[in-house]
């Protein structure tokens, strides 16, 4: 077991002597430096989070992003990696940070799903500082943003758990449901919210701007007054709501 350990890292290690003898110093600048009037930027073949500086006179110079930035083609600078495809030039440099909660010195990095799919950290120069959604989305770090969780890819954040709410089960998919592709559900306890449902059973909260309640026999925001049994809660209701579909 031990042996075939070490020969899988040397055959590594020989890789690596290879590549770096054929590329140089790992990468290559993905055009020509031409002397301009302005110094100007150029990706690296293999290292995304690497540029080179084409200098007025032709001279390349080779520069790091810094840690936790990635080169953008687009922008000719650096930018967060969520803005930016690396495909086909994945290296990175090795992380900087020691902040426990930030993997780079700058970055979006959420919290571990057990402890909360809302919260997440900045990281700003190896410093932390913790950012929590809006209620009802979540933060998606693939995105760089917070957004509804049934529009997220994170498997430990399901739209279910994270809104404590399970839809009704509408059968098929393409079930006649009251509003093209979704139905709309009363929250139990808030006359201003209700729950979008899609027809593969995914919850979305959604909530009336301030002044209009949910109206469940049409399914829209109405005037508290055609809403009568909400019209008692119509006085306590918070006002935190912070997505308004209707
Ligand atoms: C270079 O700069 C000079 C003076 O600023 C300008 O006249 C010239 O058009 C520029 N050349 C190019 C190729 O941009
Ligand atoms: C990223 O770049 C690769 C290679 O250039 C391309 O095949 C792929 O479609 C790109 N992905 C996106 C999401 O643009
Ligand atoms: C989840 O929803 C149920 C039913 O509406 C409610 O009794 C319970 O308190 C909720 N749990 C949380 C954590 O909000």
């Amino acid at each position: 077991m031990k042996k075939s350990i070490y020969a899988v890292g040397g055959t590594f290690l020989y890789a690596l002597l290879i590549s770096s003898f054929i590329t140089g110093a790992f990468g290559d600048p993905t055009e020509e430096c031409q002397s301009r009037n302005q110094t100007y930027k150029i990706s690296d073949s293999e290292q995304c989070d690497k540029y080179h500086e084409c200098g007025k006179s032709g001279k390349l110079n080779e520069r790091l992003c810094d840690d936790g930035f990635v080169f953008s083609e687009e922008i000719r600078g650096c930018d967060y990696p969520h803005n930016v495809n690396c495909t086909g030039r994945e290296i990175l440099q090795e992380p900087q940070s020691i902040h426990p909660h930030c993997p780079r010195m700058n970055g979006f990095y959420a919290f571990p799903p057990v402890d909360s799919c809302q919260k997440f950290y900045h990281c700003l120069e190896g410093k932390a500082y913790e950012k929590t959604c809006p209620e009802g989305v979540i933060f998606d770090p693939s995105k760089g943003a917070c957004i509804h969780p049934d529009l997220s890819h994170r498997v430990d954040c399901r739209p279910d758990t994270v809104l404590n709410f399970t839809c009704p089960n509408y059968g098929k998919k393409f079930a006649r449901l009251k509003f093209g592709d979704h139905e709309r559900v009363a929250h139990p306890t808030n006359c201003r919210k209700y729950f979008i449902c899609f027809a593969d059973g995914r919850p979305r909260i959604a909530g009336c701007s301030l002044g209009k309640v949910f109206n469940p026999k049409h399914g829209v925001c109405d005037q508290p007054k055609k809403v009568p049994q909400w019209y008692a809660n119509y006085m306590v209701f918070d006002k935190a709501i912070t997505h308004s579909v209707a």
